[in-house]
C-alpha cells in the first residue's frame, strides 16, 4: 500500500517537510517498481532513494548543528544506522534477492517514526534559529540599503 503524505508528518519547517514528502514519493516508487516486476527499475529507484536520503540527512545535520541542537549526536547515529540498513537492502537487491516487501515495510515504519519523533524534536530549536538568521540577513540588507540610499 502506498504511504500517504499527511499533515501528521509535517514538522513545520517547509524545506524539511518537502524533502520528507519527496522521500515518501521514492518509497512509493520502490513499491511501484516491484508491482511492475522490474528489477532494473527497482535498482534505479533504490539508488535515487539512497542518494536523496543521504543528502537529506546531511542537510538536517547541518541545520541541527547550526542551531546547537543538544541531541545531534544521537540523531546522527540514528541516520547512520538507517543508512547502513538501506545499503544492506540495496546490496541484497543487487544480488537478485527480492527484498521489496521487507524493505518498503521497514522504510515506511522507520520514516514515519523518525519524522514524528526524532525530526519533530529538533524542529523547535531549528525553526527559531532559521528565523533569527533570516532576521539578521534582513537587518544587514537593511543597513546596507540605508547606507547606500539613506
Ligand atoms: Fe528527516
Ligand atoms: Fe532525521
Amino acid at each position: 500500500m502506498t504511504l500517504e503524505w499527511s499533515a501528521e508528518l509535517e514538522i513545520g519547517i517547509p524545506v524539511i517537510d518537502s524533502q520528507h514528502q519527496r522521500i515518501v514519493e521514492y518509497i512509493n516508487k520502490v513499491e511501484l517498481a516491484h508491482q511492475h516486476h522490474s528489477q532494473e527499475e527497482l535498482l534505479l529507484v533504490l539508488d535515487e532513494l539512497v542518494d536523496y536520503t543521504l543528502s537529506h540527512f546531511a542537510f538536517e545535520e547541518t541545520l541541527m548543528e547550526e542551531a546547537g541542537y543538544p541531541f545531534i549526536k544521537a540523531h546522527k547515529k540514528v541516520h547512520a544506522l538507517f543508512t547502513r540498513r538501506i545499503a544492506g537492502y540495496q546490496q541484497r537487491a543487487k544480488s537478485g534477492e527480492d527484498v521489496t516487501e521487507e524493505l518498503t515495510h521497514t522504510l515506511k515504519a522507520w520514516l514515519v517514526n523518525h519524522i514524528k519523533h526524532d525530526d519533530r524534536d529538533y524542529s523547535g530549536i531549528v525553526k527559531e534559529n532559521m528565523n533569527a538568521a533570516t532576521k539578521r540577513a534582513k537587518a544587514k540588507k537593511g543597513s546596507w540599503m540605508s547606507r547606500l540610499f539613506g
